[in-house]
This record gives C-alpha cells, sequence and structure tokens, in this order.
C-alpha cells in the first residue's frame, strides 16, 4: 500500500485570528509534512503556474474570481498518475468556505475510482466548511474518509488529534 500526501499550501500575507501577519511557512504545509513523517508517504505539493499573490486582498480578489467561476488552475509539475497510489491525503487551505480552485483542477485531472481519500485542511474556523460535500461531488469513485480539520493558527499543537485520525 503506497501513501500519497498532495497539497495546496500558501505564503505570505494572512489573515490569522483576524490579523494580518506575514506567513513564511503556510500552515497546511506544516499539516501535511507532518503527515508524511507519521505515514512515510511522499509529499507531492500543488505550485500553481502563476503563484498566489503574497499580498492579501489581491489573493482575495484572484481566487475570489476562480471561484466564482470554478476555473481551471494550471500547476507546475502535474503528476502522470496516482496509479501507484493507493491511500491519498488530499490537503488544502479552505478558501471560500471550500478548497481552493488549484485544488479542484488537480482533482479534476486524476481518476479516483478505488483510491482511499483522507481530506485535511487548514482555516481560521477550524472545520472542512462546504469541502467535504464538495469533495463526495468531485472524487468520484473513490472511499472518502471522515477529514481533518484545524486552525491555521494551531497547527503545532494538533500531534495528538492527528495520530487519532490518520489511518481510521
Ligand atoms: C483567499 C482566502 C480565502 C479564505 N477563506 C476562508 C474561509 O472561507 N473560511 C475560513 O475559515 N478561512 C478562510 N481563509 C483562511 C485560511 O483558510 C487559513 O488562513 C489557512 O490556515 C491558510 O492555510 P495556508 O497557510 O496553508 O495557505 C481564507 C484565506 C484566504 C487567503
Amino acid at each position: 500500500m503506497k501513501t500519497l500526501i498532495v497539497y495546496f499550501s500558501r505564503t505570505g500575507e494572512n489573515s490569522v485570528n483576524g490579523e494580518i501577519e506575514i506567513i513564511t511557512k503556510g500552515f497546511t504545509e506544516v499539516v501535511a509534512e507532518k503527515i508524511a513523517k507519521k505515514t512515510g508517504g511522499d509529499l507531492f505539493k500543488l505550485e500553481p503556474e502563476i503563484p498566489y499573490p503574497a499580498n492579501y486582498e489581491e489573493c482575495v480578489k484572484r481566487s475570489r474570481i476562480e471561484d466564482q467561476y470554478n476555473e481551471k488552475v494550471p500547476y507546475l509539475h502535474p503528476l502522470a498518475s496516482l496509479d501507484e497510489y493507493d491511500v491519498i491525503y488530499l490537503g488544502f487551505p479552505c478558501w471560500w468556505r471550500t478548497y481552493p480552485r488549484v485544488v479542484a483542477s488537480f482533482i479534476r485531472d486524476h481518476a479516483w475510482v478505488g483510491k482511499t481519500v483522507y481530506p485535511f485542511a487548514t482555516n481560521e474556523e477550524g472545520a472542512l466548511g462546504l469541502a467535504e460535500m464538495e469533495l463526495r461531488g468531485a472524487l468520484r469513485g473513490a472511499i472518502i474518509k471522515k477529514g481533518f480539520a484545524c486552525k491555521g493558527s494551531e497547527v503545532n499543537n494538533i500531534d495528538d488529534k492527528l495520530d487519532n485520525w490518520i489511518g481510521k
């Protein structure tokens, strides 16, 4: 059984507990790396061809349009296929109460039948929002496990919670 951890995560200005902070390592990336360490899985970071602006307001503006029109967001270093993986941890920051369109683009590019998918997210509210429901429609034929979510500001304090979730 081979495991992949695929995730998107952004650096730059972000709103953390309502305050604008400069983030040098994305919150979702911290969670993704912890999962990789705990599972021994391969890590794959989704990187949009055109990086999201470091400026928070500009990122909000661009991502809102992408979300509204469900735009395809091209990304670098695409994986040829998921064939060699049985278990996929799929991580993202919650944007507009769901997953960013670069993650939606990755989902559309791959076949999910028979894959076991564990969604995980970081956000301001500590919940998956609408993402779980949208994933059920998008990951056709996959076995979707219960998701993991935490607040971005809490990612350094989640090991027990992660241990209780991984592989369940
Ligand atoms: C464009 C944008 C939209 C966001 N929308 C939401 C949202 O709908 N709900 C929420 O709780 N947090 C929202 N957030 C906050 C992020 O989900 C949160 O800061 C996350 O932990 C960032 O993860 P990252 O550092 O891995 O990118 C949004 C942030 C951005 C930049």
